[in-house]
């Protein structure tokens, strides 16, 4: 199994299951995916799932005789929560909606601050918008480092970091973040944000990393490419007798990054993790990174509205 080292040494899986908008039959893709060999879980609050993802996570564990120390599973602090005074609650309440007695890995989940009052929900006015003067990165990932010195969190890092988010970050808590989760792909390689986390040591997890097939409707855009019917790639997985997802899986992990694909299909959650066996050339992996557009389905559009302190290039730099 692939394995991404982190900064402190230790190593995390470099292939997880994702689990946005997986809300049906997650006893069945737990099963099939700790069965295939799957040892690493990405979480989050605001994916609403982790109570039933904690049931069958469970009883899976126990029926396949599979330890905890053996497992890697995230979760991510959501954005109503950066408030120092709330992070430590809604990382109790992770853990126990998951039943862990620690995480692996947090992850900030946006650079973007919302109103505690709105919970686990996305903002639909801007007055539900906190801007990051009221309340500072640092100040909140700060309190997620209380949580690895409780013992609670074994790692911390970020998401949907870019590099402006990430310095000032560095800057004013003084420390670099073990992960940073992002959006890549061929469409949006992200090349210059990929070369400053590798300098700083950051590990990547690439998310998304075959198009998003199934983000909700808010965020489809019909004018967007799909990426696993992109011809370069269908050729290539032709030519590799590999499938489209399978190139898409390669080309991210030989680049040093951890996939997160989500699935829920037994054949797909099988097919994906045996992308680990894949091995690309360097013209191959090239002839991807040429299909780069900066195209992002997760574009954080859905923070931008009337009388919101965010806007899309201070998003992403
Ligand atoms: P399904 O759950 O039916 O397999 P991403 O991880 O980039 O967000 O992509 C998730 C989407 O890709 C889901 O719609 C998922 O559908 C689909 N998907 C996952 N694995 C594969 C695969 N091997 N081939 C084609 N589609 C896949």
């Amino acid at each position: 199994m692939r394995t991404i080292s982190l900064h402190n040494g230790d190593s995390m899986p470099a292939m997880g299951l994702g689990t946005w908008q997986s809300h049906t039959n997650l006893d069945s893709i737990l099963q099939q995916a700790l069965q295939t060999g799957y040892r690493h879980l990405d979480c989050a609050a605001i994916y609403l799932n982790e109570k039933e993802i904690g049931t069958y996570l469970h009883e899976q564990m126990r029926q396949q005789h599979i330890t905890r120390q053996s497992m890697w599973i995230t979760s991510k602090l959501w954005n109503s929560f950066h408030d120092p005074k709330h992070v430590r609650q809604a990382c109790v309440q992770t853990l126990t909606d998951l039943q862990l007695d620690y995480l692996d890995l947090y992850l900030m989940h946006w650079p973007v601050a919302q109103i505690a009052s709105l919970g686990l929900a996305i903002a639909t006015e801007g007055k539900q918008l906190l801007s990051l003067n009221d309340i500072p990165l640092a100040a909140t990932y700060l309190a997620m480092q209380s949580l690895v010195k409780e013992g609670l969190v074994r790692h911390i890092g970020v998401a949907n970091f870019g590099q402006q988010h990430l310095k000032q970050l560095q800057n004013d808590s003084g420390l670099v973040p073990s992960v940073n989760q992002i959006e890549c792909h061929p469409f949006l390689t992200q090349d210059s944000l990929h070369h400053y986390c590798r300098e700083q040591q950051i590990a990547v997890t690439a998310y998304s990393p075959l198009g998003a097939g199934a983000r909700p409707d808010f965020m489809q855009d019909p004018t967007h490419p799909q990426l696993l019917e992109q011809p370069n790639v269908t050729r290539l997985a032709e030519a590799l007798n590999a499938t489209p997802a399978q190139v898409l899986l390669a080309w991210s992990m030989q680049q040093g990054r951890c996939v997160i694909p989500k699935s829920s299909n037994p054949q797909r959650i099988r097919e994906n993790f045996a992308a680990q066996e894949l091995i690309l050339d360097t013209q191959q992996l090239q002839q991807l990174n040429q299909l780069n557009q900066n195209l992002r389905y997760v574009d954080g559009g859905f923070f931008v509205m009337q009388n919101s302190p965010y806007h899309l290039p201070q998003l992403w730099d």
